[in-house]
């Protein structure tokens, strides 16, 4: 499985990914990393590995059409069979969602669709469970379409939300199944175990 993995910020996902491939845990390679952000963690982090990086965003491209195609071209000469947003602010273009659907997925830090949609990301997700009163929250992987996290989920691990929590407590437990989570869930789709949604 060749993979191009999208990322805006942190890349600590992108990372994860990056040392599963290189120490041969997952049958994959990260072939590509695009980011928006050209000076975030993740665009050094993919540069400190040797993986080609690629930066596409409204200063590269002005024109969104242009830059789904620039997204499109890069992801088919890298031989890209599966594309991971991990941490990816911006939504698919419409060629790149076409050429490759069925072949792109999301991690997303709730129990999707609770929680999910503009506005649902990062620490602000975990306050929204907490304003909720809900006792149970997680992550979710899930197919992407042309509206964020909506797509069918693919596969979900819950934790408790305890009595004493805070945003910050929430966000560590997610994060640390979501680390598994999404592993497990690559290493299902390069066995070819989950079929494509395509
Ligand atoms: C993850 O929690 C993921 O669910 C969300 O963004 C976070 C990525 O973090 N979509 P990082 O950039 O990989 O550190």
């Amino acid at each position: 499985m060749r993979l191009a993995i999208l990322s805006s910020h942190e890349g600590s996902l992108l990372q994860l990914v990056m040392d599963a491939c290189a120490a041969k845990q997952l049958p994959a390679s990260v072939e590509l990393v695009i980011s928006n952000n050209s000076t975030s963690r993740a665009y050094a982090r993919a540069r400190d590995m040797g993986v080609d990086t690629l930066h596409l965003s409204k200063n590269t491209h002005p024109d969104a059409d242009l830059l789904d195609q620039a997204m499109l071209s890069a992801l088919i000469s890298h031989g890209v069979t599966l594309v991971l947003l991990a941490g990816y602010m911006r939504r698919i273009g419409p060629a790149t969602l076409a050429h490759y659907k069925g072949r792109i997925i999301n991690t997303h830090p709730s129990l999707l669709p609770k929680f999910g949609g503009q506005g649902f990301y990062g620490r602000h997700v975990h306050e929204a469970v907490l304003a909720a009163g809900e006792s149970v929250t997680g992550a979710s992987v899930h197919w992407v379409t042309n509206e964020y996290d909506e797509g069918a989920v693919i596969a979900q691990t819950s934790v408790p939300v305890l009595p004493e929590d805070n945003a910050l407590n929430i966000e560590d437990r997610v994060k640390a199944v979501e680390r598994d989570l999404l592993l497990d869930t690559l290493s299902k789709l390069a066995n070819c175990s989950i079929p494509s949604n395509a």
